[in-house]
């Protein structure tokens, strides 16, 4: 198995530096109880006024073939390209009101974020991977689920045991082991004033 552990520059908690998204994926299947292990994770995001506006369409590759299928054709095709290895397909969905009064939840999105990355960090304590995915075709899955008005389907995902870049073909197998990267701290930390950039340590 590929080792994308984060290089991280300061000490971060091992699920974080463990977790990366890979196209490649194992064949085996993702056990049920790790499935609820995971989106018991997601559970204990925290949301705006603990609205919990997070809901996910879960399909295992055996289980929900059909569902599966259905979030398999809503994906683009460069994503088509590699997630059909993933043995669980993933579709997030934000409820866009709040459901004690109605009202605009400016924060749906942000919620559904914050529960798929606890979802995702989680997957990487079991061995297991989720890739995010904002190639599909969101109202071909409000069409294939008939997901209600109110309800915005933000992202796809792919879960499973990740497998051998070597499996992958040439060009995203060279993506699967590229350097990962990120922007440093004092790049996006503005210290009390914005544009005062710096790192605090
Ligand atoms: C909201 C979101 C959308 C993404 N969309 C795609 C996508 O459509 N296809 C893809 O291959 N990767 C997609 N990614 C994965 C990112 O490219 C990946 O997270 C990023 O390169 C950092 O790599 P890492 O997750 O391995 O740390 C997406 C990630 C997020 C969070």
């Amino acid at each position: 198995m590929t080792d994308r552990t984060a290089p991280a520059a300061h000490p971060i908690a091992a699920p974080l530096a463990a977790r990366w998204s890979p196209r490649s994926y194992e064949e085996r299947a993702v056990p049920d109880a790790a499935l609820a292990q995971v989106l018991e994770a997601a559970r204990w995001a925290a949301s705006c006024v603990n609205d919990q506006p997070w809901n996910y369409i879960v399909a295992r590759k055996e289980k929900e073939a059909e569902g599966y299928a259905k979030i398999f054709s809503c994906l683009s095709a460069n994503n088509q390209g590699w997630a059909g290895r993933a043995p669980v397909l993933i579709i997030g969905v934000a409820r866009q009101n709040f459901a004690h009064n109605g009202n605009p939840n400016r924060h749906a999105a942000y919620d559904l974020g914050q529960a798929t990355a606890n979802l995702a960090a989680e997957a990487a304590t079991l061995g297991l991977q989720a890739h995010q995915m904002a190639g599909f075709d969101a109202a071909k899955a409000r069409e294939a689920f008939a997901i209600p008005a109110g309800f915005d389907p933000l992202v796809a995902i792919t879960l499973g045991y990740p497998g051998p870049a070597s499996a992958l073909p040439e060009a995203l197998a060279a993506r699967e082991t590229a350097p990962r990267a990120r922007r440093p701290i004092a790049e996006f930390t503005h210290l009390g004033a914005w544009g005062a950039a710096g790192s605090p340590a």
